[in-house]
C-alpha cells in the first residue's frame, strides 16, 4: 500500500511540496487550505500532471481533515508569509493562532502521523505544534536547516566552481539571523571549506545565507521563497518514508543536548521510520556554543511569548 502524506496549506511552499512528493513518487498526497478550491484546483491540475511524469501517485485537495485520517506524514505550511520588510517573527501571533487550529485537526485524525513544521517562525511554530499534539519529540519535526545548509551548498559551490553535488554544510541553531553555520564542518569532496577559502569569503558566504531569505523576499515582493524551501521539507519526508537513517539538521525538541533544555533548536538529526531517531552531538568550540546559546535565547523569547516556552 502507498504511504499517505497530507500537506496543510496550499500556498506556494504547500503545493510545490506536494508538487516533489508526486514527482518522486513517494506517497499519495492530500493537500489541505481553507481557501476554497485552490486545494482542489492545484491537486487536480498536479494529478493531470502524472500521465506525463510516469507517476502513480493519488493526489487530492480538501478544505477539510477527513481525506487526511491516517496519514503517515503531515508537513504544516498553513499560515502567512513575509513581505518586504517584515522578519519572521512578525509572522509568529498570526501562524501562532493558525498552528493550533491546524495541529488539533491533524492529530484528532492521523494520531500516529509525524509532524514535520515549516510555517515561521519555524522554531517556535515547532514547539507550539509539539506542546499542542501531545506527540513525543521523535515526531515533531521542524524544517529549517536543510534549507540553510542547501543555501550554504549553493553559495559554496558558486564560489569555487565546483558541482553542488561535492558540498555538504553544517548549519545548527534557530532559522533566523542568529543561525550558526560550522565552516569546519562545511565540505568540498571530503576537505574543510576553511582549507579552500579564506576568511573573509567564507565570512560573506555565511552572511548571504544567513540572510538568504530575504534576498529572496526581497526580489519577489509578495511573498517568500518556496522552491528550495519546499524541496527540503520534501528530503525530510523521503528520509523518514524510506527509513534513511539520514542524518540532516532539523529543528528538534532539546532535552539537555547541548546544554539546552525544553526548546526547539536546529541540530543535526539522523531521520528514519520512527522520525527523528537521533540527535548527533558535536563538540562545539566556545564562540559556536556562544552563538548557539544566542540563537536558542532568541527561540525562547519567541515561545515565551506565545505561551509555549
Ligand atoms: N521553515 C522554512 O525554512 C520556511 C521557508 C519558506 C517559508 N516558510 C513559511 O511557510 C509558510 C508558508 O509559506 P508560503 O510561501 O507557502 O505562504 P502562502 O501564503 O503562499 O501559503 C500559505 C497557505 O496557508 C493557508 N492557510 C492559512 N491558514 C490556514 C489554516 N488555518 N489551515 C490551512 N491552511 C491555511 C493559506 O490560505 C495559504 O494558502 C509561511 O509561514 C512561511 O514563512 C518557512
Amino acid at each position: 500500500m502507498r504511504k499517505k502524506v497530507t500537506v496543510v496549506g496550499a500556498g506556494n511552499v504547500g503545493a510545490t511540496a506536494a508538487h516533489w512528493i508526486a514527482a518522486k513518487e513517494l506517497a499519495d498526497v492530500v493537500l489541505v487550505d481553507v481557501v476554497e478550491g485552490v486545494p482542489q484546483g492545484k491537486s487536480l491540475d498536479l494529478l493531470q500532471a502524472m500521465p506525463i511524469e510516469k507517476r502513480d501517485v493519488q493526489i487530492t485537495g480538501s478544505n477539510g481533515y477527513e481525506e487526511t485520517a491516517n496519514s503517515d506524514i503531515v508537513v504544516i505550511t498553513a499560515g502567512i508569509a513575509r513581505k518586504p520588510g517584515m522578519s519572521r517573527d512578525d509572522l509568529l501571533n498570526t501562524n501562532a493562532k493558525i498552528m493550533a487550529d491546524v495541529v488539533g485537526k491533524v492529530t484528532a485524525v492521523s494520531p500516529n502521523c509525524i509532524m514535520i513544521i515549516v510555517s515561521n517562525p519555524l522554531d517556535a511554530m515547532a514547539q507550539a505544534a509539539f506542546k499542542q499534539s501531545g506527540f513525543n519529540r521523535e515526531r515533531v519535526i521542524g524544517m529549517a536547516g536543510v534549507l540553510d545548509s542547501a543555501r550554504f551548498r549553493t553559495f559554496i559551490a558558486e564560489e569555487l566552481k565546483v558541482s553542488v553535488e561535492n558540498v555538504t554544510a553544517f548549519v545548527l541553531g534557530g532559522h533566523g539571523d542568529t543561525m550558526v553555520p560550522l565552516p569546519r564542518y562545511s565540505t568540498v569532496a571530503g576537505i574543510p571549506i576553511t582549507e579552500l577559502m579564506d576568511e573573509a569569503t567564507i565570512a560573506r558566504l555565511v552572511s548571504r545565507t544567513a540572510n538568504g531569505g530575504a534576498e529572496i523576499v526581497k526580489h519577489l515582493k509578495t511573498g517568500s521563497a518556496y522552491y528550495a524551501p519546499s524541496a527540503a521539507a520534501v528530503e525530510m519526508v523521503e528520509a523518514i518514508l524510506k527509513d534513511k537513517k539520514k542524518i540532516l539538521p532539523c529543528a528538534a525538541y532539546l532535552q539537555g543536548e547541548y546544554g539546552i533544555n525544553g526548546l526547539y533548536v536546529g541540530v543535526p538529526c539522523k531521520l528514519g521510520e520512527r522520525g527523528l531517531e537521533q540527535i548527533v552531538e558535536i563538540k562545539l568550540t566556545e564562540p559556536e556554543a556562544a552563538a548557539l546559546k544566542k540563537s536558542a535565547d532568541a527561540v525562547k523569547e519567541l515561545c515565551t511569548i506565545i505561551g509555549m516556552a
